[in-house]
């Protein structure tokens, strides 16, 4: 670390809003404070920050060093690195077949009760081979990596087996290991009753609890455990003996709550002590309020609520208004959100959810960092943190959510390394 030497120097920077601020999750207005600086520079040394400011304070702070590379940032916006803290990347198969029965009028729920939706990913996530699992995943985090994001969670249930829960966790940890992105990752075995435990969902609990939970913690494979608590699937109270067993192990904790009935799951959430809580379109004044004073973070998924052609939207507002701490998800999966793209969240954030720019940036940097128990390294740029880094084809921050449904990345900056460069994988 002391070695006289800048590895690489972001220099001529236009806006560099750097999150810097409070360590705890941000809420109320600290959403909107991004710690802007304009006419910046950072420097970074291995993997880390060594410096960041006004250029000629970077500049200052570094002299005598031997700059090994420099990069011209044309003026133009720098963010840190995106985070994106929920998604279900590894899995078999694709859903467009579902798009003429939504057209058609049939609901999420009623594809699912008829066999289809999660229960036809489980069937080609089972017939999948490793390796094919590890080359489509791969291909959608070149994808989000192309698009800013530079750490994302993902989470297992589509498996539903011990060795195939096993085996989309395993494609998980080889991602993480070998793709420039890097994965935080949920075992959620409680996604869904497979079809072969019809009628005998706590045979299923209780398989999940003493043989599942146990095997993917000996194994280290996942940090989290989610559980999809949900009419149909599982009840506030089975959710709650899962996740308890999940605590009692080591495990962090996550909850698909509220998404389509008010069941209660944000409550539970709040009394958990949940890290975060997700979708919550239907969640009640009190669930939100049981979060806030547990220190959940809301995680909304808008672009699931716009695939799923919901008319409802995750309260944001609402829950800014409370100081709830909010982060953003694309939710990216081959049912309710086939996206990978965070920046089509952040424009939907804005315009369905009534977020404001410069909350939508908190809510996928620093927020979503805290999302998955990551801020200490990620999320803000700050001397010490990891290097990770976005120069956008934009000069402010309203332009990226205003021009949307394309890609405004030009470079992403990951650990210190250039891994896109004019919006293409290096
Ligand atoms: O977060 N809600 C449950 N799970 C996913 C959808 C999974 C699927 O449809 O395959 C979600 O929306
Ligand atoms: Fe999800």
């Amino acid at each position: 670390m002391n070695d006289n030497h800048i590895d690489l120097l972001v220099y001529n920077i236009g806006t560099l809003l750097t999150l810097q601020g409070t360590n705890q999750a941000r809420k109320g207005q600290e959403m909107s404070e991004l710690g802007a600086i304009s006419g910046g520079a950072i420097a970074i040394q291995d993997e880390r920050i060594f410096a960041i400011g006004q250029e000629a304070d970077v500049r200052a702070q570094i002299q005598g060093m031997k700059i090994v590379q420099s990069l011209d940032a044309r003026e133009q916006l720098v963010t840190p690195g995106l985070v994106d803290p929920h998604t279900h990347l590894v899995h078999g198969g694709s859903r467009e077949h579902e798009l003429s029965l939504k057209l058609k009028g049939a609901t999420y729920m009623e594809i699912l009760a008829q066999g289809g939706g999660i229960l036809s990913t489980v069937r080609a996530t089972r017939a999948a081979s490793e390796q094919d699992l590890y080359d489509k995943a791969r291909r959608s985090l070149d994808v989000m990596l192309q698009y800013g994001v530079t750490t994302a969670e993902a989470k297992s249930g589509y498996g539903l087996t011990l060795e195939d829960e096993l085996k989309q966790l395993r494609v998980t940890q080889k991602l993480h290991h070998e793709h420039p992105v890097d994965l935080v990752s949920t075992f959620m075995g409680a996604h869904m009753v497979p079809e072969e435990y019809k009628g005998r969902s706590e045979a299923y609990i209780q398989l999940i609890i003493n043989e599942m939970l146990p095997a993917v913690k000996k194994l280290g494979l996942a940090e989290f455990c989610d559980v999809f608590c949900e009419h149909g699937v599982f009840a506030v109270d089975e959710s709650e003996r899962i996740l308890t067993a999940a605590k009692a192990l080591g495990f962090g904790l996550k909850i698909h709550a509220d998404e389509i009935e008010p069941m209660g799951g944000a409550a539970l959430a709040g009394k958990l002590g949940c890290i975060s809580a997700e979708h919550l379109l239907a969640a009640s004044d009190e669930g939100l309020k049981a979060m806030q004073q547990a220190g959940v973070i809301a995680v909304c998924l808008p672009a699931t609520s716009f695939n799923l052609r919901l008319k409802k939207h995750a309260r944001a507002r609402t829950m800014i208004d409370m100081e709830l701490p909010v982060a953003l998800s694309t939710d990216y999966n081959p049912g309710s959100s086939p996206t990978e793209s965070i920046q089509l969240v952040m424009t939907l954030a804005c315009l369905n959810l009534g977020m404001t720019p410069e909350e939508v940036l908190t809510a996928v940097t620093i927020n979503a960092a805290h999302a998955i128990g990551k801020a200490d390294e990620i999320g803000s740029l700050e001397v010490g943190k990891l290097a990770d880094i976005v120069i956008y084809n934009a000069n402010n921050l309203a332009y990226l959510p205003y021009h949307f449904g394309i890609n405004h990345v030009n470079t992403v900056i990951k650990r210190g390394k250039i891994v896109v460069s004019d919006g293409i994988k290096v």
